[in-house]
């Protein structure tokens, strides 16, 4: 349970945090979260909260702030060699050799892939020839639900972003109450290593919604995340509003995530989770017909999101003392549901693994009532297998589509469906102007090419 960091005075802050300090009030659009936004140039407020305990070594709040030094990325503690066979999951294929996984061979990093490629065109065919039928529905504009008002006003696209709206197969909670299907979104990162150590010392699985850009980026941090029995599960390419684009190109954002991480790991996941949570029936569609299952996270009324708001603390926009606050309302919020949940947390930025690792994960071990921590797949009660298309158990857990082609002829966006949000809301809180979306992109790509810049020389460790 004890973090250690290893002092490393080379790295600097990342040029993003300084070159977008102005980006601040436009990045907090970037997610519905109950903190409050900070005023454009004021460091956002500090607010009291209560945690059972914290990680005696947890880096001090004070000092996880957009502006402080990045601390060391651990490097890989184990490396597996090309061939090594996974024996934690049945039918697992072997490892991957990684030199020959090329980042020449997949799309331009934090881009929508182009759609005239072979792959994406053969991908296009196999959603054409999966029977599962796609709803034409209008794609959206950049700006969420102000920019989109007759697409918020009609319930029967079921868009999450404008009144959280989900269907029968989304899945937004873990079943047994108290039970939560821990998740980490957006890496792999440079920072991960730190979050994998503490979870392995603390001995708890998380789900990671890989995005495929990061993994191209990170191999070997992906083979480790799969070899130590976490989840691994597909969040896109480069990140967009999945609504925004064209079928094909939710079609090649889809494909070409589910590619790299079976090129470097071997198997191919069978649940995504939407960026910003953006999915509505066309975009569920695509996805069931590619063999992903949606994973969203909890949402119990408009104002209670299960979301930590922790993406925001490196723009500067929320302070760690808010997301913390946040925790402490979602476990108050967790008690008073009958079922297990979800919450939205991240591993791309050294902020976000430091108070998961020193705040958030040892408070709730220590959470009276106990909670019990586990990867999605397993807190749904499924076999940790049916996490891959490879592994999968296809006579207790059939797969949408078969290998034949044919998928169930029934789609996701049937009656049966739940609208559970409060309907429309056009100028909830995940509102955002176009501009805030088109810049909050540019300001996720610039942290990670920035990143990237200054971990190039600790590429030995990764
Ligand atoms: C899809 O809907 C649009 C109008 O929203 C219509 O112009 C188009 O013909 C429809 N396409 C199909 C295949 O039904
Ligand atoms: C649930 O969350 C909401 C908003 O985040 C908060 O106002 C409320 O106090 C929480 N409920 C409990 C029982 O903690
Ligand atoms: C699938 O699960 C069933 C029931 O647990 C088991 O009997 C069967 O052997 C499993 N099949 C495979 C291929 O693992
Ligand atoms: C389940 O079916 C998929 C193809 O649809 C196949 O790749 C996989 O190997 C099958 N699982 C098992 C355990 O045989
Ligand atoms: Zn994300």
């Amino acid at each position: 349970m004890i973090m250690k960091f290893v002092p490393f005075a080379v790295l600097a802050v990342p040029a993003f945090v300084a070159a977008h300090g102005n980006d601040h009030a436009r990045l907090y659009a970037r997610q519905a979260t109950s903190s409050a936004p900070a005023a454009t140039g004021t460091p956002p407020a500090t607010v009291s909260f209560s945690l059972p305990t914290t990680n005696p070594t947890a880096v001090p709040l004070a000092s996880i702030t957009s502006g402080t030094p990045v601390l060391p990325p651990l490097s890989v503690t184990t490396t597996y060699a090309a061939g090594a066979q996974p024996t934690f999951l049945s039918n697992a294929p072997p490892l991957p050799d990684l030199s020959k996984v090329l980042p020449a061979n997949y799309p331009a990093l934090d881009k929508v892939p182009p759609t005239d490629s072979p792959q994406v065109q053969q991908w296009i065919q196999d959603v054409a020839n999966s029977g599962i039928t796609i709803p034409n529905i209008t794609a959206t504009v950049a700006g969420g639900c102000p920019a989109n008002p007759q697409a918020a006003a009609d319930t029967s696209r079921c868009w999450w972003t404008c009144g959280g709206c989900t269907r029968d197969d989304d899945i937004t909670t873990c079943p047994d109450k108290l039970h939560w299907g821990l998740t980490h979104d957006d890496g792999p990162s440079p920072f991960t290593p730190n979050l994998l150590a503490y979870l392995q010392q603390a001995n708890l699985h998380t789900t990671f919604f890989v995005v495929g850009s990061r993994a191209i980026s990170y191999p070997t941090l992906l083979v480790e995340e799969y070899m130590a029995q976490h989840q691994l599960g597909v969040h896109t390419w480069s990140h967009p509003d999945l609504t925004t684009l064209t079928n094909e190109q939710i079609i090649a954002e889809f494909g070409w995530t589910k590619k790299v991480i079976k090129d470097i790991t071997g198997v191919t996941p069978t649940h995504f989770r939407p960026p910003f949570g953006d999915v509505d029936d066309r975009v569920r569609a695509i996805a069931k017909a590619m063999n992903l299952e949606t994973v969203i996270w909890t949402r119990i009324s408009p104002t209670a999101t299960f979301d930590t708001g922790d993406f925001n603390v490196a723009g500067g926009t929320t302070s760690p003392s808010q997301v913390l606050a946040n925790w402490e309302q979602i476990m108050g919020n967790a008690t008073t549901i009958s079922t297990g949940f979800i919450v939205l947390e991240h591993d791309l930025f050294q902020q976000t693994v430091e108070l998961a690792t020193g705040y958030i994960l040892p408070a709730a071990l220590a959470n009276n009532p106990a909670l019990t921590i586990q990867p999605v797949i397993t807190c749904l009660h499924k076999d940790f297998g049916d996490a891959y298309i490879e592994t999968n158990n296809n006579s207790t857990n059939p797969l949408p589509v078969t290998a034949s082609g044919s998928g169930s002829s029934g789609s996701s966006q049937s009656a049966s469906g739940t609208n559970s949000g409060s309907g429309a809301q056009a100028t909830g809180g995940s509102g955002k102007s176009s501009a805030a979306r088109v810049s909050v992109d540019n300001l996720l790509s610039g942290v990670v090419t920035g990143g990237v810049a200054i971990v190039a020389g600790l590429s030995a460790l990764l």
